[in-house]
């Protein structure tokens, strides 16, 4: 696959959530995205994913100009994202949380294909024995899975996820880095939002670094790791333990 973001901008009011981005990529591997609060990292994902029109500066997935696209647009052109705050509808079951995404997307398909493609999903994620759970009743790491299964299902080439890490029980995560390395080695590549320095920089092949809307490091993790302005951005703390 083939990505490039061009000098990327949004700006909400008078703050510069996103001040001239750019990044591009071929072929598969593992970004991971850090810094400090309120840096832009969700901005990003949000633009590139189409909850937010860029003001300026463009998005290209595989030749093709996907900034401006509809969320569901882009979902289509083979990126697909979960949110900081997962968005499971509560009040249906794991199942259908898998299906009624898909089907929205691919009616043409048909419910058989995807209740197959479903069990599947559910077979890869541990998570068969849940699927007539409502998933309200599902832990936050449980539900962040499910997120990664909706995911899945659409067979996304690039899947952009928003802290996947934050408020799961470290067995739970465990499973989910599993995960995500598994589908690596089919094919997929990830950008990675996280806090949790240890599985950020064991994860990610390469490290890219938001301070106030700009990039301010880009490369392989031990090295941006020991970058003067990320240790200034953090002030040394969360960088020291990883
Ligand atoms: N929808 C929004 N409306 C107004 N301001 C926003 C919105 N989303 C983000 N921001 C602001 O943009 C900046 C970047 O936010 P965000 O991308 O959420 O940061 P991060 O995910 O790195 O913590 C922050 O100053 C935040 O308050
Ligand atoms: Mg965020």
């Amino acid at each position: 696959m083939e990505f490039e973001i061009s000098n990327l901008k949004k700006h909400f009011g008078g703050i510069q959530a996103l001040d001239g981005v750019s990044l591009n990529f071929s072929g598969n591997l593992i970004i991971g995205l850090i810094g400090p609060n309120g840096s832009g990292k969700s901005t990003l994902v949000n633009t590139i994913g189409g909850i937010y029109e860029p003001d300026g500066g463009t998005i290209t997935f595989n030749g093709k100009r996907i900034d401006h696209l509809k969320p569901n647009q882009v979902v289509q052109h083979g990126i697909g994202r979960t949110f900081q705050v997962t968005r499971a509808f509560r009040r249906m079951t794991v199942m259908e949380n898998l299906l009624v995404p898909a089907l929205a997307l691919y009616p043409e398909k048909g419910r058989k294909t995807w209740e197959a493609r479903s069990r599947e999903v559910l077979d890869f994620l541990t998570m068969d024995h849940l699927r007539n759970d409502y998933a309200r009743s599902l832990s936050g790491g449980q539900q962040k899975l499910l997120e990664l299964g909706q995911l899945m299902m659409t067979d996304t080439q690039l899947l952009l996820l928003d802290e996947p890490f934050a408020g799961v029980h470290p067995k739970l995560m465990e499973s989910i880095f599993e995960y995500i390395q598994t589908l690596y080695a089919q094919g997929k590549s990830f950008l990675i939002i996280s806090h949790d320095m240890n599985s950020i920089f064991t994860l990610s092949h390469r490290l890219i670094v938001l301070n106030y809307g700009k990039l301010i490091a880009d490369g392989d993790p031990q090295v941006v790791k020991y970058d003067e302005k990320v240790i200034e951005a953090y002030l040394g703390e969360e960088l020291q333990d990883a």
